[in-house]
C-alpha cells in the first residue's frame, strides 16, 4: 500500500511549502521498526523548522512532524515483542505520514491505559517541561510562565507546583485560558495588564518564557537580579534585548540534551512522564484526517484555541 506523507522540499510558510505525496514506503533498515501511524499533533515545534529557522540542521527534503503514536507492523527479531503494540516512533522519520520507520531501541511503548490522543502528545511538550524543571528547579520559588495557555506551559505550571513551587503565575494572551489555569492551580494574569505583570515579575525567582519580544523585555526589566529567566520559545516571532547582565538568561532547547541521553535514560524519562501526564490537565484534541491538513493548520493558528489539532492517519 502507498504511504501518504506531508513533505517539504524548500523552507517557507507551512501552508505553501508542505505537499502531500504518495509512494511506496522504502526498505526497512536493520534495527528499525515500521509503524502504522494513528495520530500526530500540530505543535509550534513542528512548524518552526519548516520555515527554515533551523535550516543548518534540517536536511531537505523532509517529512514534517516530530511526534505521534502508531502501531508496530514490522520489527527486528530482538524487538518482536513490540509487534502489534502501540509505540511513539520517535527520533526517526517525520511523523506526518501514514507509515513511519524509527530506531527500535528509541521507540517508546505506550502503556495500555493511556488514550492514543494523549499518547500522541507525550513527547515534545511533556519532555521539555520535565527537563526544564529538572535543570531549573522551581522548588520554594515564585514561578512565572508566559504563553500560559499553551500545552507546554500548562504542564510546566502543574509540575512546578508538584515539585514544590511556592506559587505559579501564568500570563495568558486570550482571556479564555484564565479559568482552566486557575483550575490547575496556576494564578492567571492577563498579558495586557502590564502593571499586574510587572508586580508579579518583580518577585519572580524563575521565569519560563515562550514568547520573547516586548513581554520578555518587560519581565527582565523588573525581575530580581538573582532570578533565572529561561527562554524556551519565541512565539511572538521577536527576539528580546537584555539591558543588564542580570538576571541570568538561559536558553533551553530539548535537542541540546537528546544526544547526552543513552537508551536507558531516554526510556526512563517516559517512565516518569506517563504517570504525571495522566494525572495532569492537558488540552483537548480536535481530530483532522491527514488529507485535511490545511484545515488543521488553520485551526492551529486560531487565537484563544483550547484544543490541539491532531492529524489522524487512520481516516
Ligand atoms: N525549546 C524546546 O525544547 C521546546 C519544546 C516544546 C515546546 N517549545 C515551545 O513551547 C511553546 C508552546 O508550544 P505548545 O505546543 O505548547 O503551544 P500550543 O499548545 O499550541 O499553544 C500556543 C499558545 O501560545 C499562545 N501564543 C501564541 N502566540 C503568542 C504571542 N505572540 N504572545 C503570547 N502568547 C502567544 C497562544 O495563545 P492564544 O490562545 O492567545 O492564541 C496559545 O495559548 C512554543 O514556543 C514551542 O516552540 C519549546
Amino acid at each position: 500500500m502507498d504511504n501518504l506523507a506531508l513533505w517539504y522540499r524548500r523552507f517557507g510558510e507551512p501552508e505553501s511549502v508542505l505537499q502531500p505525496e504518495a509512494g511506496p514506503p522504502g526498505e526497512l533498515m536493520p534495527g528499525n521498526l515500521r509503524v502504522r501511524m494513528l495520530f500526530s499533533p500540530i505543535n509550534a515545534s513542528d512548524l518552526i523548522p519548516i520555515t527554515g529557522a533551523y535550516r543548518h540542521r534540517t536536511p531537505l527534503p523532509a517529512v514534517a512532524g516530530y511526534e505521534g503514536v502508531g502501531i508496530v507492523t514490522q520489527a527486528p527479531a530482538s524487538f518482536a515483542h513490540l509487534s502489534g503494540c502501540r509505540v511513539l516512533p520517535l527520533r526517526g522519520q517525520g511523523t506526518w505520514q501514514h507509515v513511519v520507520d524509527c530506531p527500535a531501541e528509541y521507540a517508546i511503548p505506550v502503556p495500555e491505559h493511556i488514550d492514543s490522543h494523549l499518547a500522541a502528545r507525550a513527547y515534545i511538550n511533556p519532555l521539555a517541561a520535565q527537563m526544564m524543571l529538572t535543570r531549573y528547579s522551581p522548588q520554594n520559588k515564585q514561578v512565572l510562565l508566559t504563553a500560559a495557555g499553551s500545552d507546554c506551559a500548562l504542564l510546566l505550571g502543574q509540575w512546578a507546583l508538584q515539585a514544590g513551587a511556592e506559587a505559579v503565575y501564568g500570563i495568558h494572551r486570550s482571556p479564555i485560558h484564565a479559568e482552566r489555569l486557575a483550575a490547575a492551580g496556576i494564578i492567571p494574569l492577563a498579558q495586557h495588564d502590564t502593571q499586574a505583570v510587572r508586580v508579579v515579575a518583580a518577585r519572580a525567582d524563575v521565569v519560563y518564557d515562550a514568547t520573547g519580544g516586548a513581554l520578555a523585555e518587560t519581565i527582565l526589566s523588573v525581575m530580581p537580579v538573582q532570578g533565572t529567566f529561561v527562554c524556551y520559545g519565541l512565539l511572538s516571532g521577536q527576539i528580546f534585548r537584555q539591558r543588564q547582565a542580570l538576571p541570568r538568561v538561559e536558553w533551553f532547547h530539548i535537542r541540546n540534551y537528546l544526544d547526552a541521553l543513552n537508551v536507558e535514560a531516554w526510556q526512563d524519562e517516559f517512565c516518569h512522564i506517563w504517570p504525571k501526564l495522566c494525572a495532569s490537565q492537558y488540552s483537548d484534541v480536535t481530530v483532522y484526517p491527514l488529507a485535511e491538513w490545511k484545515a488543521a493548520l488553520n485551526a492551529y493558528r486560531q487565537t484563544g484555541r483550547c484544543s490541539k489539532p491532531v492529524l489522524s492517519m487512520d481516516i
